[in-house]
């Protein structure tokens, strides 16, 4: 049996992939509010603006690539039954061959129906535009998870936090609940890294290894095999 490694990823593991994090940003998310653009209300206001948003985040996900961090954490799984659980909505750690992915926010490049949240659908191409109807005749809109809806996964998630080994938390703020609360379900004896270029709030028992994801992830996965 293989011991147990769970990561769980917020913008930060993405950041060096070129796609902008939500709080580095002053409170706007490429100059819109994020709960005009994340929210049912933002969706109800305006569904076209949200769409266009959507779509152009969506190109931004299309054009980048892995980083050396999503490929460090794909080799963990040579030594390691690795879980990862992201807050991210982009398709990075899959690209980077990682092949057990929660993605506890949704996903960016699968459309569902507005009216029934369980019919998701694969993109036909990089775009949803007004009009793009589900079967049921009701506007598709992004598989993401907005404010005030139901994260996913979150009892799955939990139970591999509670069965790790070792956690890796890399590059998010803790901020939105309840995903920011996963952290706490890692058993006492689990070996516990946090890793942020920023001073922030670190969740107790956790060490604290300061760099970016590029600059930090690679070594300590390469440390990690190696003990292994
Ligand atoms: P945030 O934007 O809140 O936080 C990003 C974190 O990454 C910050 O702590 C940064 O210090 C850190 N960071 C920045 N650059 C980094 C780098 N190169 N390497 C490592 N860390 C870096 O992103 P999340 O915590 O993911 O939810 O945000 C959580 C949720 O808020 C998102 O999933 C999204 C958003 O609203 C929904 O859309 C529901």
């Amino acid at each position: 049996m293989k011991p147990k490694i769970v990561v769980f990823t917020g913008a930060g593991v993405s950041a060096e992939s070129g796609l902008k994090t939500f709080r580095d940003m002053g409170g706007l998310w490429h100059e819109h509010r994020l709960e005009d653009v994340a929210s049912p209300e933002g969706w109800r206001r305006d569904p076209a603006t949200v769409l266009r948003f959507y779509n152009e985040r969506r190109l931004g996900v299309l054009a980048a690539s892995p980083n050396a961090a999503h490929a460090a954490i794909a080799r963990l799984e040579d030594k390691f039954e690795v879980t990862i659980v992201t807050q991210n909505i982009d398709d990075l750690h899959e690209r980077a061959g990682s092949t057990r992915v929660l993605h506890v926010h949704g996903e960016i490049l699968k459309a569902r129906s507005s009216a029934d949240e369980s019919r998701i659908y694969p993109m036909r191409g990089p775009l949803i535009e007004l009009g793009d109807l589900c079967e049921l005749g009701s506007q598709l809109r992004p598989d993401v998870v907005w404010f005030g809806e139901n994260v996913r996964f979150l009892r799955e998630a939990a139970q591999h936090f509670a069965e790790a080994d070792k956690v890796l938390a890399i590059g998010t703020s803790l901020t939105v609940w309840p995903a920011a609360g996963l952290v706490d379900y890692a058993p006492a004896a689990a070996e516990r890294v946090f890793v942020s270029p920023d001073l922030q709030d670190v969740p107790d028992d956790y060490r604290f290894l300061r760099g970016t994801a590029v600059e930090t992830v690679p070594g300590l996965v390469e440390q990690w095999l190696a003990q292994a």
